[in-house]
């Protein structure tokens, strides 16, 4: 049988544990794992592109057939020249949900061989977000447990 390529793609600004986790479930069940970055970022991001893949790939570097890379325009454009037949999304919470319907449906409505897979991160992480660790960090309280080591670190020196 082909080997199938899965696309987890992502703002990752940053990486969290709940990624990590939804990453590494997701490596044990596809042949190939891109986890792929999304170049245009929000308006006030706290890490630059460059800062999100490296430390993306430090800490999937124990995952040999996960890559990380870059990606921008079309999502679907993306995954067929990576020939990838999935598309990875995580679902945490049914508030998730209905964002993640209407994307995984224009996906399909632009590319009708893609198949929108969805997977739970441990219910753990069922709270945690990108969105909530920047606010934290920015505010100063800690963000230890929620994402890598690797990635506090660079919080803690960005954030002081
Ligand atoms: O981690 P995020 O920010 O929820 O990821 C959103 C992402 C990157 C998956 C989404 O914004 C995206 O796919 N952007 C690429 C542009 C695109 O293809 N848009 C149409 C998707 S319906």
């Amino acid at each position: 049988m082909a080997k199938i390529t899965a696309i987890y793609p992502g703002s990752f600004d940053p990486v969290t544990n709940g990624h990590l986790d939804l990453i590494e479930r997701a490596s044990r069940l596809f042949d190939r794992l891109v986890v792929a970055v999304l170049v245009n970022p929000e308006k006030d991001p706290l890490f630059r592109l460059s800062e999100r893949v490296q430390m993306l790939k430090e800490v999937v570097g124990h995952l040999p057939n996960v890559e990380v890379d870059t990606f921008e325009g079309l999502l679907v454009d993306y995954a067929r020249r990576k020939q990838a037949r999935v598309l990875l999304r995580g679902i945490r919470a049914v508030s998730d949900y209905e964002y993640e319907l209407q994307m995984a449906l224009m996906n399909r409505q632009l590319e009708p061989e893609l198949e929108t897979v969805f997977m739970l991160p441990a219910e753990a992480y069922s709270y945690l977000s990108s969105r909530l660790v920047r606010e934290v960090a920015r505010l100063g309280g800690s963000v230890k447990n929620l994402v890598p080591p690797a990635v506090e670190e660079r919080i803690r020196a960005k954030v002081g």
